[in-house]
């Protein structure tokens, strides 16, 4: 964005509490502060850095949160359950004046937001990095991702379809016999998270069986849960954006979530 940074500082005190301190004395500035809100500890640090922006006078305070955690429980699926993406929304907007999330779970979260709050795709930077691959089909692993596949899919010029999947357990997914022909013919499986990698496991099986060429895959969110990037060997190349950082974190949003804060200006 061209414009400068100031370090903010956190450490833990003895008993696991988070202290925060911005490392100048005024603010006379609007604010950008990004930070995720995952694991847990993520979030209250990016509490504590909000208010204190605040209390050093800034004129507003934008939230660039790459990864917002508990978005996939945005509603209740059984009854004593919280609808957790409004509580986290509910909190992360008592210092802000305006809110910025990369590849949402569910975009009809930003509604919890009282401030202004968009979303920003990552297809445009996921379809650019795999543009050099030979993809002939961008897959997603199920139906309620399969306008991310569809937009990635576009940008690189090839068709787009969903596989169906199943959850068995927190662990394991079951992928139904692919309905599109990938016989002999390269896929990009294209998801918003992958946290123990269960889904691109059984996918990328299902994929090969039935005579898949390569297959790679790419998410916005790469969590890698304990072992689930070993798991996930049976897969050519797996990649993902810079939105929570590993290994295999290949793919920059920073041009975009750039190109969404001068817009918002
Ligand atoms: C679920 O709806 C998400 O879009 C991902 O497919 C899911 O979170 C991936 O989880 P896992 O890697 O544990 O299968």
């Amino acid at each position: 964005m061209g414009v400068g940074c100031i370090r903010a500082s956190t450490k833990r005190f003895p008993d696991g509490e988070c202290y925060t301190r911005i490392e100048c004395d005024t603010i006379d500035d609007h604010v950008v502060v990004v930070q995720n809100t995952y694991p847990d500890g993520d979030l209250v640090e990016m509490l504590l850095i909000q208010d204190a922006i605040k209390s050093l006078g800034a004129k507003t305070v934008a939230c660039v949160i790459p990864y917002f955690g508990y978005a996939r429980q945005d509603r209740l699926f059984n009854p004593g359950e919280p609808e957790s993406a409004k509580v986290m929304a509910r909190m992360l907007e008592m210092n802000t004046d305006h809110v910025v999330t990369v590849d949402l779970h569910k975009q009809d979260t930003l509604r919890w937001f009282s401030c202004p709050a968009v979303d920003v795709k990552a297809a445009p930077a996921i379809g650019e990095f795999f543009s050099d691959h030979e993809v002939d089909i961008v897959l997603s692993p199920d139906i309620g991702a399969r306008s991310r596949a569809e937009e990635v899919g576009k940008i690189m010029g090839v068709d787009s379809d969903h596989l169906q999947k199943t959850r068995l357990s927190g662990m394991d997914v079951r992928i139904a016999p692919a309905n599109v022909d990938v016989g002999g013919k390269n896929v990009l499986i294209v998801d918003d998270m992958i946290s123990t990698g269960g889904t691109i496991v059984a996918a990328s099986n299902e994929l090969k069986k039935v005579g898949a060429e390569r297959v790679y895959v790419a998410c916005t969110h790469g969590l890698f849960v304990q072992d689930a990037l070993q798991r996930m060997a049976c897969v050519d190349e797996v990649v993902c954006c810079n939105t929570v950082m590993s290994e295999v974190s290949r793919i920059s949003v920073a041009p975009l979530v750039a190109k969404a804060l001068k817009e918002t200006q």
